[in-house]
């Protein structure tokens, strides 16, 4: 698996390669302008593009096929490093000389925390919004049209979620369908509380409307999305809990695979496991972000849980009859992390034996707690640290993909390599196999393959006939 964070994005077919994609109804006649959308971050900031560009396609806008083109740019920032937050001003400096006529708006995580500054580093940007203010952006958007400048949506203080009544689906294959907005947890390094708001949940009777939709549509894979998935509480009143919403959407006809990210530890709950032992239609992968393998750590982050309990609902995940993938994230080189907490990480890998592990190194960020602790750990130590953690894992991956040669996946086909002769496609467990076939017009197909050959980060096998 790769280090990137575009977790399950990477692995799409090339956009010639399906039918259009997706648009839930029609939209209306064209206004004779356009919008482009470039995205950065995870998953959630992936699907909110795709609402977005539905509120655009709603009042008229056609979707540009480049920036160039494009009426109306906007960039959906991410902020979770500092990396990623670095990345926009230099991206809107490079917008700046084709601004002349243009709307440019910046949206997402870094919009929100950056706010009205925005303005004065790039006075060609007209729109500054954060996720929490989606809803107002239909309104915005006239503003906009009507002239309007330096607009701001920057409330975090909502109870509400963003619908829409059209959402442009970028994945032919995976739907993704949000079931909770914002965190309510206050992890000591994460800007997200301060960028997405205080958690909210999506009524189950929007939700399940939603994926009976989409199966209309003809989609079979659905990913529930939320920052903490599994903290869902259905605030209608069928107060369904999050494994009854899970069962529920599993049930809707035509849906064959139901995924969810991301799963808090402090809300994984043993029927999670049972639902999914139960449930063939429910994914058996869980992606359950650990951060650290050391008790002392977890505290100074306010994650909640001890090593010894994160290690327990592991162990409720190993005796489920299904075998069930397990994947994390892991920040190296937090405030005052020594060598033996360090080491507690490696050993956690062995511990839990994970399928993939995305691991990051600490990046102090605005308006945490973190940022101001002491002892901070030099760049060089956190990347050398970074380097044994990701070393050990491959390691692991060697071994656990050694023994998966021989055995039989079913894949849902996402990708065509011509050059190579090869399809792609995952697994219900998220295991991406590379195979050759005697077949054609795969893409989007489910078909069987057995692997043949196994590397770290990649396995490939031939179509079961
Ligand atoms: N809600 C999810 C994670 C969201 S952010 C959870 O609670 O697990 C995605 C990942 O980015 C986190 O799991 C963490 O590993 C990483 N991350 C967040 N803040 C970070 C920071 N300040 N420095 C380095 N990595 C960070
Ligand atoms: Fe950030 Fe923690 Fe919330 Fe995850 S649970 S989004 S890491 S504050
Ligand atoms: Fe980035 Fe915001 Fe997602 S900070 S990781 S886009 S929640």
């Amino acid at each position: 698996m790769s280090k990137t964070f575009d977790i399950g994005i990477s692995a799409l077919a090339g956009p010639g390669e399906f039918a259009q994609a997706n648009v839930d109804s029609a939209p209306p006649l064209s206004n004779g302008k356009s919008f482009f959308i470039e995205t950065f971050g995870c998953q959630m900031n992936v699907h909110d593009a795709e609402k977005v560009a539905g509120v655009f396609l709603a009042r008229g806008y056609r979707a540009a096929q480049s920036i160039a083109e494009a009426d109306v740019m906007l960039y959906n920032t991410c902020s979770i490093r500092e990396k990623a937050a670095q990345k926009v001003f230099s991206r809107l400096g490079a917008w700046r000389g084709i601004a002349d006529g243009k709307i440019i708006g910046v949206i997402g995580c870094l919009a929100q925390q950056e706010g009205e500054d925005i303005f004065e580093r790039a006075p060609w940007v007209s729109l500054v919004c954060g996720s929490a203010s989606y809803r107002k952006l239909p309104q915005m958007v006239a503003e906009l049209e009507a002239g309007g400048r330096r607009l701001m949506g920057l409330d975090l203080d909502t109870d509400e979620t963003f619908e829409t009544e059209i959402t442009r689906r970028d994945n032919p294959l995976r739907a993704y369908v949000t079931i909770i907005e914002g965190c309510d947890y206050s992890c000591s390094y994460c800007v997200v509380p301060h960028t997405r708001g205080p958690e909210r949940s999506r009524p189950s009777d929007a939700v399940l409307s939603e994926a009976r939709r989409l199966a209309d549509a003809g989609y079979t894979e659905i990913q529930l999305l939320g920052q903490t998935v599994n903290s869902y509480r259905d605030p209608s009143a069928r107060t369904l809990s999050f494994v009854e919403l899970l069962r529920e959407v599993a049930s809707v006809a035509g849906i064959r695979r139901v995924r969810f990210t991301t799963s808090h530890p402090n809300d994984f709950h043993r029927e999670i496991v049972d639902a999914i032992d139960a449930t063939p239609v429910l994914c058996d992968h869980i992606h359950l972000p650990v951060q650290s393998g050391s008790t002392r750590v977890l505290g100074a982050m306010r994650r909640t849980y001890t090593r010894e309990e994160y290690l327990e609902k592991i162990a409720w995940i190993r005796a489920a009859r299904r075998l069930i993938s397990v994947t994390t994230d892991i920040i190296v080189g937090f405030p005052g992390e020594t060598e033996n907490d360090f080491e507690q990480s490696v050993t956690l890998l062995d511990a839990v034996g994970y399928d993939g592990v995305y691991a990051f190194t600490y990046s102090p960020r605005p308006n945490t707690t973190a940022s101001t602790m002491p002892d901070a750990i030099p760049e060089e130590e956190k990347y050398r640290r970074l380097a044994v953690l990701q070393d050990r894992q491959r390691q692991i991956q060697i071994e656990r993909n050694n023994k998966l040669v021989g055995s039989a996946f079913e894949l849902l086909v996402d990708t065509h390599h011509s050059a190579r002769g090869q399809w792609a496609g995952r697994s219900t467990s998220n295991l991406i196999v590379n195979f050759t076939s005697p077949l054609q017009n795969l893409l989007g197909e489910y078909v069987q393959a057995r692997v043949t050959r196994a590397a770290p980060f990649s396995l490939v096998g031939e179509q079961v006939i």
